[in-house]
């Protein structure tokens, strides 16, 4: 099945060359006819090749648009009429001052009470329920702490294994115009085989408490832990962000372990390529070969990097990607042959719109095709519900499906960050390609599904 269509021929306008009026109205014409006969295709393939055939019926369902009501509260406090005069009237806050205010009468639906948890143990009715937004319990009953996090399925054991920062501290500002923080605690690790029950493997790669000058001093930031396996050495290796309190290091960070539930032994930091590195990830491809995305350039470019044969370091090789879209917490994943990112705003821990890219080639150019969120209403749209991506991760059996991973961060009390993991597809046209021209391909549609409650197909696991 092709879910992407090529254009059969390439429009190309000389800078430069005169151009009568007859051809340039017949040129307009045959734009137009091919605009239409392109839209033709999509819908024809659409008809003839059912998308949804060879996916089994739940994942159909997950498919569907789940709208979510919310009312905004009303503005609170009224202004006196000298304050209206010199301010006007106060703006009505917006959903994203409500999500940031602890105090907001929205609160639960953001960030649900203890009584809604989801608990692998004792789930009774709700088993194997995703609920984006609740606390998630692990085996032993404690709320998980993978935040920022990615998984790696391991071949070895078949099992998923979640890496992510561990948060659980008190929030606090190192300083008045500081980002909200928590202290390093290290990169916690969790095991399953069915995604939805988690057991705590225990901090894989811990904080340093009295060094002060190492990476992981706790006074310093460690964000975006990502493992994969090498085939050749065998070794598990972890990429990171590695900051000061400042983010002025701009760093990534490596360790490496034999085992997947560690430890792993830290190895040193680097601004790769010279450039500075904040919000990362990275990828292995199926051909063994792994790659560094980075936010570089104060946050304005990504960049790319294929990792050495050891994935132990980057190559010589870098490109800039999404040059001056401003884009951060990157989540890359293949599909049929096509790369696809995820991308969030740089807004710090507030919420904002997710958009996603596609390429041909890993190395881009990357496209953008816009937002790729579904359902809910207009606000959780815009704000990717109320999260940031970090992973995306294939669901096997279930082609052309993924889990897409994100974080709710709490910015009051980051420890109480939540996940909304959602189910994504791809399929479809894409409704902006950005870049659009005749010789590029229409890339085929990225959605994440908004689920107030969902589950994966009944006893889907992986063994
Ligand atoms: C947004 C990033 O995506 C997070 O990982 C974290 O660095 C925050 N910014 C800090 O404000």
């Amino acid at each position: 099945m092709r879910n992407k269509h090529r254009k059969s021929s390439a429009f190309h306008c000389n800078a430069g060359s005169r151009c009568s009026l007859p051809a340039l109205v017949w040129s307009l014409v045959a734009c137009v006819l091919m605009i239409h006969f392109s839209s033709h295709i999509r819908h024809d393939d659409k008809a003839e090749v059912p998308v949804h055939l060879n996916r089994k019926p739940l994942t159909r369902e997950l498919e569907e648009i789940e709208e979510e009501n919310f009312q905004m509260p009303p503005p609170r406090g009224k202004r006196s009429p000298r304050a209206i005069k010199r301010r006007g009237p106060r703006r009505p806050p917006s959903a994203i001052d409500e999500f940031l205010d602890e105090s907001s009468e929205l609160r639960n639906l953001f960030f649900p009470d203890r009584r809604t948890v989801i608990d692998p143990v004792n789930g009774g009715n709700d088993s194997m329920y995703f609920y984006p937004g609740r606390q998630w319990l692990d085996t032993d009953g404690n709320p998980i702490h993978a935040h920022g996090g990615g998984l790696l399925y391991d071949e070895n054991s078949e099992t998923y294994y979640w890496y992510g920062e561990n948060k659980d501290g008190p929030t606090y500002q190192a300083h008045k115009r500081g980002a909200a923080r928590v202290d390093i605690i290290g990169v916690s690790c969790y095991s399953s085989k069915d995604l939805w029950t988690w057991k705590n493997e225990g901090i894989v790669l811990p904080g340093e408490e009295v060094n002060t000058t190492h990476d992981l001093y706790k006074l310093n930031v460690l964000e975006r832990p990502k493992v994969i396996q090498n085939d050749k050495t065998k070794q598990y290796v972890m990429w990171m962000h590695i900051d000061d309190v400042n983010y002025t290091k701009a760093s990534v960070g490596v360790a490496v372990s034999n085992s997947p539930t560690g430890p792993f032994e830290y190895l040193y930091s680097k601004r790769p390529h010279g450039f500075d590195s904040r919000d990362m990830t990275i990828f292995k491809d199926d051909d063994g070969k792994a790659y560094l995305i980075y936010s570089s350039e104060d946050n304005s470019e990504l960049h790319i990097s294929p990792l050495t044969e050891d994935y132990l370091d980057v190559s010589q090789t870098m490109r800039r990607i999404l040059i001056g879209r401003h884009r951060e917490a990157p989540a890359l994943f293949k599909d049929k042959g096509t790369y696809y990112m995820i991308t969030s705003g740089c807004t710090g821990w507030a919420p904002n719109r997710a958009l996603a890219h596609a390429a041909e080639s890993i190395m881009g150019p990357w496209e953008t095709m816009g937002n790729p969120c579904v359902g809910g209403n207009k606000v959780f749209r815009m704000t990717t519900f109320f999260s940031q991506s970090t992973f995306v991760v294939p669901l096997p059996g279930l082609p052309g499906s993924f889990m897409f991973m994100a974080d709710r961060w709490n910015l009051a009390d980051l420890r109480d960050s939540r996940y909304v993991w959602l189910p994504l597809t791809v399929g479809g046209p894409a409704d902006e390609p950005l870049e659009y021209s005749f010789g590029f391909p229409v890339w085929s549609r990225v959605s994440v599904y908004w689920h107030r409650k969902w589950k994966l197909p009944d006893g889907w696991r992986v063994d």
